[in-house]
């Protein structure tokens, strides 16, 4: 059983990251997931693209409940996820990585717990720390070690997508102390914290937010970054992991 999960997000879709990667699709009640079981560098990984293998999932319509829960269905005790960010920070530059420390929430229409008033009861869960200090610190170091670009912490905003946001949206989540923006991010650390799951993002900056940038932002423009980092996201990941 895998311990460990990879989340992949933007870019990040190909199972073959892990060797011989087979495909599982775990029955939850909030539905199927398909998850990649595989090894890497000896150690059984799983792996889940978020957005599937081929982009077709959009940021408000994925499974978050599925995903988590189908995660935890297989024994997985610690997630690290990939996003792809814009950047409200000008200290927080395109290609740089950040290990998120804390996030602001925007979406509007997504089921965001399992605490929903069923035969769970009500639970409130604390998040003073949303991500785990454990696996945030792992990443750090092996990004470090890597002389990889990084910073250590960073709030992230979670927009409801799928569009981008607006010049006016992007300075009121600069005065709130947003760092980044994102449109995935919320719920599914929100979930895997329910679910007892340590859980870490590491965000990958692929552009200055709408307003900041002194052109029109794309999807293709994000992806683009995101290609050019692959190699570098999955040899942190494969150091994180190893560690
Ligand atoms: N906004 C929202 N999500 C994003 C962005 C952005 O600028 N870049 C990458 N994902």
């Amino acid at each position: 059983m895998p311990a460990i999960a990879v989340i992949g997000g933007t870019g990040v879709y190909d199972p073959h990251l892990l060797e011989d990667p087979r495909e599982e699709m775990v029955v939850t009640p909030y539905g199927e997931v398909r998850v990649f079981c595989g090894k890497w560098r000896g150690k059984e990984v799983a792996f889940l693209p978020r957005h599937g293998t081929a982009h077709s999932v959009p940021p408000h319509r994925i499974n978050y409940r599925a995903n988590i829960a189908g995660l935890k269905k297989l024994g997985v005790r610690f997630i690290l996820a990939t996003a792809a960010v814009g950047s409200l920070n000008p200290q927080l530059k395109p290609g740089e990585f950040v290990v998120v420390d804390q996030f602001l929430d925007f979406t509007k229409r997504r089921e965001s717990t399992f605490f929903d008033g069923g035969p769970e009861g009500v639970v409130h869960v604390d998040f003073t720390q949303p991500y785990c200090p454990e696996l945030r610190e792992l990443l750090v170091r092996a990004a470090r070690t890597l002389r990889l670009p990084v910073h250590d912490k960073g709030t992230y905003v979670c927009t409801e997508g799928p569009r981008f946001e607006t010049p006016a949206e992007i300075k009121m989540f600069q005065h709130l102390g947003g760092d980044l923006v994102g449109m995935t991010g919320v719920p599914e650390v929100v979930l895997a914290r329910e679910a007892e799951i340590c859980y870490a993002t590491v965000a990958l900056v692929t552009n200055f937010a709408a307003g900041i940038a002194p052109y029109r932002l794309s999807h293709e423009e994000v992806v683009a970054m995101m290609k050019s980092k692959e190699e570098e996201l999955r040899r942190l990941l494969l150091q994180t992991v190893y560690w």
